[in-house]
Protein backbone atom coordinates (compact mmCIF):
# COMPACT_ATOMS: atom_id res chain seq x y z
CA UNK A 1 0.00 0.00 0.00
CA UNK A 2 1.10 3.37 -0.53
CA UNK A 3 0.99 5.71 2.49
CA UNK A 4 0.21 9.24 2.53
CA UNK A 5 2.84 10.43 4.90
CA UNK A 6 2.61 13.26 7.36
CA UNK A 7 6.15 12.73 8.36
CA UNK A 8 4.94 13.82 12.10
CA UNK A 9 6.35 11.92 15.28
CA UNK A 10 3.95 10.73 18.18
CA UNK A 11 3.76 13.29 21.31
CA UNK A 12 6.90 13.25 22.81
CA UNK A 13 5.33 12.84 26.40
CA UNK A 14 3.99 8.95 25.10
CA UNK A 15 7.83 8.25 24.60
CA UNK A 16 8.63 9.26 27.94
CA UNK A 17 5.38 7.78 29.66
CA UNK A 18 5.97 4.39 28.46
CA UNK A 19 9.96 4.92 29.55
CA UNK A 20 9.43 5.76 32.94
CA UNK A 21 6.89 2.96 33.00
CA UNK A 22 9.53 0.33 31.54
CA UNK A 23 12.16 1.92 34.10
CA UNK A 24 9.71 1.50 37.20
CA UNK A 25 9.04 -1.82 36.21
CA UNK A 26 12.90 -2.58 35.99
CA UNK A 27 13.59 -1.61 39.45
CA UNK A 28 10.66 -1.70 41.39
CA UNK A 29 11.12 1.85 42.24
CA UNK A 30 8.11 4.62 41.99
CA UNK A 31 8.29 7.45 39.84
CA UNK A 32 6.36 10.17 39.74
CA UNK A 33 4.47 11.06 36.16
CA UNK A 34 4.77 14.64 35.70
CA UNK A 35 5.57 14.45 32.30
CA UNK A 36 1.60 14.44 31.46
CA UNK A 37 -0.77 17.55 31.19
CA UNK A 38 -3.44 15.82 33.51
CA UNK A 39 -5.01 17.07 36.95
CA UNK A 40 -3.86 14.26 38.90
CA UNK A 41 -4.46 15.31 42.70
CA UNK A 42 -7.83 13.49 42.76
CA UNK A 43 -10.43 11.78 40.56
CA UNK A 44 -13.68 14.10 40.01
CA UNK A 45 -15.79 11.87 42.06
CA UNK A 46 -18.86 11.10 39.52
CA UNK A 47 -20.81 7.98 41.99
CA UNK A 48 -24.10 10.72 42.84
CA UNK A 49 -23.75 12.13 39.56
CA UNK A 50 -24.26 8.98 37.18
CA UNK A 51 -27.36 8.11 39.24
CA UNK A 52 -28.96 11.06 37.56
CA UNK A 53 -28.44 9.32 33.69
CA UNK A 54 -31.06 6.22 31.99
CA UNK A 55 -28.30 4.73 30.50
CA UNK A 56 -31.51 2.64 28.74
CA UNK A 57 -33.05 5.98 27.41
CA UNK A 58 -32.41 6.84 23.40
CA UNK A 59 -30.16 10.01 24.16
CA UNK A 60 -27.91 7.41 25.25
CA UNK A 61 -28.09 4.73 22.60
CA UNK A 62 -28.44 6.25 19.58
CA UNK A 63 -26.58 9.06 17.27
CA UNK A 64 -26.51 12.37 18.98
CA UNK A 65 -26.99 15.81 16.55
CA UNK A 66 -23.20 16.08 14.55
CA UNK A 67 -22.83 20.18 16.48
CA UNK A 68 -23.76 18.27 19.73
CA UNK A 69 -26.68 18.00 22.11
CA UNK A 70 -29.01 21.18 22.59
CA UNK A 71 -28.61 20.06 26.34
CA UNK A 72 -25.28 20.76 26.66
CA UNK A 73 -25.00 23.65 24.31
CA UNK A 74 -27.40 25.40 26.27
CA UNK A 75 -25.79 23.84 30.15
CA UNK A 76 -22.36 25.37 28.51
CA UNK A 77 -24.15 28.88 27.65
CA UNK A 78 -25.14 29.27 31.09
CA UNK A 79 -22.19 27.91 32.81
CA UNK A 80 -19.33 29.98 30.62
CA UNK A 81 -21.92 33.14 28.94
CA UNK A 82 -24.11 33.25 31.55
CA UNK A 83 -27.20 32.28 28.74
CA UNK A 84 -25.33 35.63 26.54
CA UNK A 85 -24.75 33.84 23.72
CA UNK A 86 -26.61 31.76 20.92
CA UNK A 87 -26.44 27.60 21.20
CA UNK A 88 -25.78 27.84 17.13
CA UNK A 89 -22.43 29.24 17.87
CA UNK A 90 -21.06 26.20 20.12
CA UNK A 91 -19.81 22.89 18.67
CA UNK A 92 -19.30 20.09 20.65
CA UNK A 93 -16.10 18.05 19.77
CA UNK A 94 -14.51 15.30 20.96
CA UNK A 95 -12.10 16.63 23.16
CA UNK A 96 -10.24 19.88 22.79
CA UNK A 97 -7.72 18.43 20.27
CA UNK A 98 -10.46 18.22 17.09
CA UNK A 99 -11.84 21.39 17.83
CA UNK A 100 -8.20 22.59 17.22
CA UNK A 101 -7.67 20.66 13.60
CA UNK A 102 -10.85 21.81 12.45
CA UNK A 103 -10.95 25.45 13.65
CA UNK A 104 -7.11 25.67 12.19
CA UNK A 105 -8.77 24.16 8.87
CA UNK A 106 -11.87 26.36 8.45
CA UNK A 107 -10.45 29.77 8.67
CA UNK A 108 -8.94 30.86 5.39
CA UNK A 109 -5.99 32.28 6.62
CA UNK A 110 -2.25 32.85 5.13
CA UNK A 111 -0.37 31.20 8.38
CA UNK A 112 -0.82 31.03 12.09
CA UNK A 113 0.99 32.52 14.28
CA UNK A 114 2.39 30.59 17.21
CA UNK A 115 4.24 31.48 20.80
CA UNK A 116 7.34 30.57 20.28
CA UNK A 117 7.22 28.21 23.47
CA UNK A 118 3.82 26.37 22.58
CA UNK A 119 1.88 23.17 22.81
CA UNK A 120 3.45 21.39 20.36
CA UNK A 121 -0.12 19.23 18.83
CA UNK A 122 -0.68 22.97 17.50
CA UNK A 123 2.49 22.76 15.25
CA UNK A 124 1.94 18.99 14.39
CA UNK A 125 -1.54 19.80 13.48
CA UNK A 126 -0.84 22.72 11.41
CA UNK A 127 1.94 20.75 9.48
CA UNK A 128 -0.60 17.41 8.78
CA UNK A 129 -2.98 20.09 7.14
CA UNK A 130 -0.20 22.32 5.14
CA UNK A 131 -0.74 25.11 7.51
CA UNK A 132 2.07 27.76 7.62
CA UNK A 133 3.38 28.78 10.73
CA UNK A 134 5.12 31.70 11.99
CA UNK A 135 5.88 32.36 15.63
CA UNK A 136 5.90 35.29 18.25
CA UNK A 137 8.07 35.93 21.59
CA UNK A 138 5.71 38.23 23.59
CA UNK A 139 2.70 40.12 22.92
CA UNK A 140 4.57 43.33 22.95
CA UNK A 141 6.23 42.24 19.39
CA UNK A 142 2.99 40.45 18.40
CA UNK A 143 1.75 44.20 18.96
CA UNK A 144 4.27 46.09 16.36
CA UNK A 145 3.23 43.91 13.70
CA UNK A 146 -0.64 43.78 14.02
CA UNK A 147 -0.86 45.51 10.59
CA UNK A 148 0.85 42.65 8.87
CA UNK A 149 -1.41 40.18 10.11
CA UNK A 150 -4.99 41.26 8.59
CA UNK A 151 -5.56 37.93 6.65
CA UNK A 152 -3.77 35.78 9.51
CA UNK A 153 -4.30 34.17 12.87
CA UNK A 154 -2.59 34.15 16.07
CA UNK A 155 -3.20 31.47 18.84
CA UNK A 156 -3.44 32.99 22.23
CA UNK A 157 -3.66 30.67 25.58
CA UNK A 158 -3.82 31.43 29.30
CA UNK A 159 -2.43 29.83 31.40
CA UNK A 160 -0.81 28.54 28.84
CA UNK A 161 1.30 25.09 27.79
CA UNK A 162 4.06 24.51 28.11
CA UNK A 163 4.64 27.68 31.13
CA UNK A 164 1.40 27.08 33.14
CA UNK A 165 1.85 31.00 33.18
CA UNK A 166 -1.56 33.43 33.38
CA UNK A 167 -1.54 37.22 31.82
CA UNK A 168 -3.65 39.46 33.65
CA UNK A 169 -7.02 39.62 31.58
CA UNK A 170 -7.30 43.17 31.04
CA UNK A 171 -3.97 42.24 29.04
CA UNK A 172 -5.29 39.33 26.70
CA UNK A 173 -8.32 41.23 26.41
CA UNK A 174 -7.02 44.45 24.77
CA UNK A 175 -4.64 42.09 22.97
CA UNK A 176 -7.45 40.24 21.57
CA UNK A 177 -9.73 43.23 21.14
CA UNK A 178 -6.73 44.83 18.86
CA UNK A 179 -6.48 41.60 16.53
CA UNK A 180 -10.04 41.58 16.26
CA UNK A 181 -10.42 45.25 15.33
CA UNK A 182 -7.67 44.49 12.68
CA UNK A 183 -9.42 41.45 11.48
CA UNK A 184 -6.92 39.06 12.70
CA UNK A 185 -8.10 35.87 14.19
CA UNK A 186 -7.50 35.15 17.30
CA UNK A 187 -7.77 31.13 18.55
CA UNK A 188 -8.04 31.57 21.92
CA UNK A 189 -7.96 27.99 23.61
CA UNK A 190 -7.38 28.17 27.51
CA UNK A 191 -8.67 24.99 28.85
CA UNK A 192 -6.60 25.04 31.94
CA UNK A 193 -8.05 28.49 32.68
CA UNK A 194 -11.44 26.85 34.13
CA UNK A 195 -9.52 24.88 36.12
CA UNK A 196 -8.97 27.67 38.56
CA UNK A 197 -12.62 29.44 37.82
CA UNK A 198 -16.03 28.72 37.48
CA UNK A 199 -19.35 30.06 36.64
CA UNK A 200 -18.70 33.62 38.23
CA UNK A 201 -16.13 34.03 35.82
CA UNK A 202 -17.27 36.32 33.30
CA UNK A 203 -14.20 36.67 31.18
CA UNK A 204 -16.11 34.62 27.80
CA UNK A 205 -19.17 36.81 28.33
CA UNK A 206 -17.08 40.16 26.97
CA UNK A 207 -15.71 38.17 24.59
CA UNK A 208 -18.44 37.91 22.81
CA UNK A 209 -17.75 41.47 21.42
CA UNK A 210 -15.27 39.77 19.12
CA UNK A 211 -16.11 38.72 15.06
CA UNK A 212 -13.24 36.98 14.60
CA UNK A 213 -12.43 35.08 17.77
CA UNK A 214 -12.80 31.37 18.35
CA UNK A 215 -12.87 29.93 21.99
CA UNK A 216 -11.21 26.45 22.27
CA UNK A 217 -12.20 24.56 25.33
CA UNK A 218 -12.23 21.04 26.89
CA UNK A 219 -13.53 19.16 29.58
CA UNK A 220 -10.38 17.58 29.92
CA UNK A 221 -8.65 19.85 32.15
CA UNK A 222 -11.03 21.54 34.13
CA UNK A 223 -13.55 18.71 35.08
CA UNK A 224 -10.51 16.04 34.57
CA UNK A 225 -12.25 14.51 32.11
CA UNK A 226 -9.58 13.59 29.89
CA UNK A 227 -10.86 9.94 28.94
CA UNK A 228 -14.55 11.31 28.43
CA UNK A 229 -12.91 13.01 25.13
CA UNK A 230 -15.31 16.13 25.28
CA UNK A 231 -14.31 19.60 24.36
CA UNK A 232 -16.18 22.80 22.56
CA UNK A 233 -15.45 25.57 20.26
CA UNK A 234 -17.29 29.10 19.91
CA UNK A 235 -17.42 31.27 16.99
CA UNK A 236 -19.93 33.96 16.45
CA UNK A 237 -19.09 33.40 12.31
CA UNK A 238 -22.53 31.75 11.10
CA UNK A 239 -20.19 30.34 7.89
CA UNK A 240 -17.85 28.88 10.03
CA UNK A 241 -20.44 27.23 12.48
CA UNK A 242 -21.65 25.74 9.37
CA UNK A 243 -18.34 24.20 8.19
CA UNK A 244 -17.90 23.21 11.70
CA UNK A 245 -21.25 21.07 11.81
CA UNK A 246 -20.28 19.36 8.20
CA UNK A 247 -16.83 18.90 9.43
CA UNK A 248 -18.02 16.85 12.72
CA UNK A 249 -20.59 15.58 10.61
CA UNK A 250 -18.54 13.13 8.09
CA UNK A 251 -15.50 13.00 10.16
CA UNK A 252 -17.48 11.86 13.16
CA UNK A 253 -21.00 11.33 12.64
CA UNK A 254 -21.47 13.32 15.89
CA UNK A 255 -19.61 13.17 19.69
CA UNK A 256 -20.05 10.38 22.23
CA UNK A 257 -23.60 10.73 24.18
CA UNK A 258 -22.78 9.17 27.00
CA UNK A 259 -19.77 11.91 27.77
CA UNK A 260 -22.52 14.62 26.51
CA UNK A 261 -24.88 13.85 29.00
CA UNK A 262 -22.34 13.37 31.76
CA UNK A 263 -21.03 16.47 31.47
CA UNK A 264 -24.21 18.56 31.34
CA UNK A 265 -25.12 16.48 34.61
CA UNK A 266 -22.55 18.23 36.18
CA UNK A 267 -23.49 21.72 35.32
CA UNK A 268 -27.19 21.48 35.79
CA UNK A 269 -27.47 18.95 38.33
CA UNK A 270 -26.53 19.91 42.41
CA UNK A 271 -24.74 16.45 42.80
CA UNK A 272 -22.78 17.68 39.15
CA UNK A 273 -22.32 20.85 40.42
CA UNK A 274 -20.96 19.42 43.85
CA UNK A 275 -18.53 16.81 42.50
CA UNK A 276 -17.08 20.18 40.06
CA UNK A 277 -16.62 21.88 42.88
CA UNK A 278 -14.76 19.94 45.12
CA UNK A 279 -12.37 18.12 42.75
CA UNK A 280 -11.60 22.05 41.56
CA UNK A 281 -11.09 23.09 45.36
CA UNK A 282 -8.92 20.14 46.17
CA UNK A 283 -6.80 20.19 42.80
CA UNK A 284 -6.37 23.95 43.17
CA UNK A 285 -5.03 23.67 46.67
CA UNK A 286 -2.39 21.01 46.12
CA UNK A 287 -1.13 22.98 42.93
CA UNK A 288 -1.05 26.24 44.70
CA UNK A 289 1.01 24.72 47.68
CA UNK A 290 3.12 22.97 44.64
CA UNK A 291 4.38 26.28 42.97
CA UNK A 292 5.01 28.14 46.26
CA UNK A 293 7.21 25.08 47.05
CA UNK A 294 8.98 25.09 43.57
CA UNK A 295 9.17 29.17 44.15
CA UNK A 296 10.65 28.94 47.10
CA UNK A 297 12.85 26.02 46.89
CA UNK A 298 14.99 28.12 43.70
CA UNK A 299 13.21 25.47 41.25
CA UNK A 300 10.89 27.40 39.25
CA UNK A 301 13.04 28.54 36.14
CA UNK A 302 11.61 32.85 36.95
CA UNK A 303 13.30 34.06 33.46
CA UNK A 304 9.94 32.64 31.98
CA UNK A 305 7.58 34.63 34.70
CA UNK A 306 8.55 38.15 33.76
CA UNK A 307 5.16 39.35 32.55
CA UNK A 308 2.82 36.58 33.69
CA UNK A 309 2.38 34.62 37.35
CA UNK A 310 3.25 30.86 37.29
CA UNK A 311 0.05 29.66 37.87
CA UNK A 312 -0.47 25.67 37.12
CA UNK A 313 -1.33 23.09 36.10
CA UNK A 314 2.44 23.22 34.58
CA UNK A 315 5.68 24.88 35.44
CA UNK A 316 9.08 25.13 33.80
CA UNK A 317 12.31 23.68 36.33
CA UNK A 318 15.75 24.51 35.81
CA UNK A 319 16.94 20.86 35.12
CA UNK A 320 17.19 18.71 32.28
CA UNK A 321 14.50 16.19 31.77
CA UNK A 322 17.66 13.66 32.24
CA UNK A 323 18.64 15.37 35.62
CA UNK A 324 14.99 15.00 36.80
CA UNK A 325 14.57 11.55 35.30
CA UNK A 326 17.60 10.14 37.43
CA UNK A 327 15.60 11.26 40.39
CA UNK A 328 12.62 9.72 39.08
CA UNK A 329 10.60 12.45 37.92
CA UNK A 330 8.91 12.33 34.83
CA UNK A 331 8.86 15.73 32.52
CA UNK A 332 9.13 17.17 29.17
CA UNK A 333 12.26 19.03 28.20
CA UNK A 334 11.17 22.22 27.20
CA UNK A 335 12.75 22.30 24.24
CA UNK A 336 10.45 19.33 22.60
CA UNK A 337 8.17 22.41 22.71
CA UNK A 338 9.77 25.30 20.45
CA UNK A 339 10.90 24.94 17.11
CA UNK A 340 13.73 28.26 17.13
CA UNK A 341 14.68 27.87 20.62
CA UNK A 342 15.54 24.30 21.34
CA UNK A 343 19.24 24.26 22.11
CA UNK A 344 18.57 27.09 25.35
CA UNK A 345 15.58 25.32 25.90
CA UNK A 346 17.40 22.04 26.56
CA UNK A 347 18.07 23.25 30.34
CA UNK A 348 14.73 22.65 31.46
CA UNK A 349 11.47 20.68 31.57
CA UNK A 350 8.19 21.56 31.83
CA UNK A 351 6.44 19.19 35.14
CA UNK A 352 2.78 19.19 35.83
CA UNK A 353 2.26 20.61 39.09
CA UNK A 354 -1.74 19.02 39.85
CA UNK A 355 -0.65 16.04 42.05
CA UNK A 356 -0.63 15.24 45.68
CA UNK A 357 1.83 17.94 47.49
CA UNK A 358 3.85 15.61 50.12
CA UNK A 359 4.29 13.61 46.69
CA UNK A 360 5.81 16.27 44.78
CA UNK A 361 7.69 17.45 47.99
CA UNK A 362 9.34 14.20 48.75
CA UNK A 363 10.58 13.39 45.15
CA UNK A 364 12.27 17.20 44.89
CA UNK A 365 13.67 17.15 48.15
CA UNK A 366 15.75 14.29 47.20
CA UNK A 367 16.64 15.62 44.15
CA UNK A 368 18.68 18.61 46.13
CA UNK A 369 19.76 16.45 49.24
CA UNK A 370 21.52 15.02 46.49
CA UNK A 371 23.40 17.91 44.86
C1 LIG B 1 -2.95 23.94 25.44
C2 LIG B 1 -3.86 22.78 25.20
N1 LIG B 1 -4.93 22.94 24.44
C3 LIG B 1 -5.78 21.95 24.21
C4 LIG B 1 -5.57 20.70 24.75
C5 LIG B 1 -6.56 19.65 24.35
O1 LIG B 1 -6.99 18.78 25.25
P1 LIG B 1 -7.96 17.57 24.94
O2 LIG B 1 -7.87 17.19 23.51
O3 LIG B 1 -7.51 16.51 25.86
O4 LIG B 1 -9.32 18.03 25.31
C6 LIG B 1 -4.43 20.45 25.52
C7 LIG B 1 -4.13 19.12 26.08
O5 LIG B 1 -3.12 18.82 26.62
C8 LIG B 1 -3.55 21.53 25.77
O6 LIG B 1 -2.46 21.40 26.51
Amino acid sequence: MKIKKTNVALPAIHEMGRKIQQLSAETGLEYLFLQRGINSVVNIDLSEVVKNIDFNSKEIQTYPPSQGRAELREAINNEYFDGKTDISCISICGGGMPGIDNAFQIADVRKIYLPVYHWGNYHNAMKIRKIEYDEYDSFENLKKIIPELKDCAVLLGDPGNPFGNKYDDAEIFELIKKLDDNGTVVFYDSPYRRVFCGKADNFYQRLLEMDNLVILDSFSKSLGLSGQRLGFVHCKNAEFNHEMAVRLAFATNGTNAFAQILVEKLFTTEEGKKAVSDFKATTVAEITKNIKYLKESGLIANEFYNESVPTGIFAIINASEDKLLENRIGSVSLSKFTLSRKEEAAKYSRVCVSIEHKKLVEFFERMMDKK
